[in-house]
């Protein structure tokens, strides 16, 4: 239940109305607070901020006491500059995706997209070291899980992108930490290059997400038994492409983990508390209709 002790973790984006991270969370923080009155418990909400109005609302947030304010699209980049000081995950990327309103009164960013990536994978058996990793994006998602990657001890990274001066620029910062790249634009010929090479393939693209659940960014024909095929997209939770991954006997990993250990995460560092992945799942399955 509410009461004037409940803590609040809230995120921000825009739009926001899609996230599943509120319901997700809260089904978290009941299953750990009881849902009693005498609990102060912890609540998280989201709320649509535009760009024009980021900064008044982290200020805001921080002056209310909120313990964090989780961020997503378009702020990212935006929410390093109202930072005090940044963990080195967030300098590393040069955006956040956590605040945390420390008790001291200073905000400190954090970037735990890839923190989230690797952790998913890991529980699935899957893991980067060593791994030749191939990646479908250009965008800030492909930003975050090639340098992770290459933090992580990545082989190599090999980076398609419709756009190739977008993947062009991860791979300039990738090669910065000293792990072997190349970029080459996104279509079947690529694809039918790169994928015998390698045996991670990561879709950090929006091809295949709602509503166009048809499309894939891999022709099935480029997919083999001896990879690992992680799509980041997770509505649907079974995309086009890790359903044909399935059938090339491919280990197939979705996208839900990722945003689940991403809440982890925040309310680890804002909250000190360890969230329940598997409720986060089971919540997410049915917000999700699987
Ligand atoms: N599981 C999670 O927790 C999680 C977290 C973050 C993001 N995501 C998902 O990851 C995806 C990418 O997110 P982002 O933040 O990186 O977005 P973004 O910065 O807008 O990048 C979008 C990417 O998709 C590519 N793309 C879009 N339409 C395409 C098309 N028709 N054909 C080929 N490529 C196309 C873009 O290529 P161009 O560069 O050529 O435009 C770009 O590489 C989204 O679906 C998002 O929902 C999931």
């Amino acid at each position: 239940m509410l009461s004037s002790r409940t803590r609040v973790l809230a995120i921000i984006g825009d739009p926001i109305e899609h996230s599943l991270t509120p319901r997700i969370q809260n089904a978290a923080w009941r299953a750990l607070n009881g849902d009693t009155a005498e609990e102060a418990g912890f609540v998280n909400v989201a709320f649509r901020v535009s760009s024009t109005a980021l900064a008044g609302a982290v200020h805001g947030a921080r002056a209310l006491g909120l313990l964090g304010l989780m961020v997503t699209i378009p702020h990212k980049e935006a929410a390093v500059a109202l930072c005090d000081e940044l963990d080195e995950s967030a300098r590393l990327m040069g955006a956040c995706n956590l605040l945390h309103f420390r008790a001291d009164g200073k905000t400190i960013g954090y970037s735990t997209d890839g923190w989230a990536a690797v952790k998913s994978l890991a529980e699935e058996g899957v893991s980067v070291r060593d791994a030749r990793v191939t990646i479908l994006g250009g965008g800030g998602a492909a930003r975050s899980l090639a340098l992770t990657f290459a933090r992580e001890g990545a082989s190599h990274i090999v980076l398609l992108n419709r756009t190739v001066e977008r993947a062009q620029s991860v791979a300039d910062e990738v090669l910065l930490l000293g792990i072997e790249t190349r970029v080459l634009p996104l279509n079947d010929d690529s694809l039918r290059q790169t994928l015998p090479n390698t045996d991670l393939l990561v879709n950090a693209t929006s091809v295949g997400m709602h509503p166009r659940e048809d499309e894939s960014p891999v022709p099935p024909d480029a997919l083999h038994s001896r990879l690992a095929v992680y799509d980041i997209v997770y509505n649907p939770l079974q995309t086009r492409l890790l359903r044909d991954a399935r059938t090339a006997g491919a280990k197939t990993v979705d996208g839900l983990g990722m945003l689940i250990y991403t809440n982890v995460r925040a309310a680890q560092i804002c909250a000190g508390h360890e969230l329940s992945a598997s409720v986060m799942r089971e919540e997410a399955l049915r917000a999700l209709r699987v």
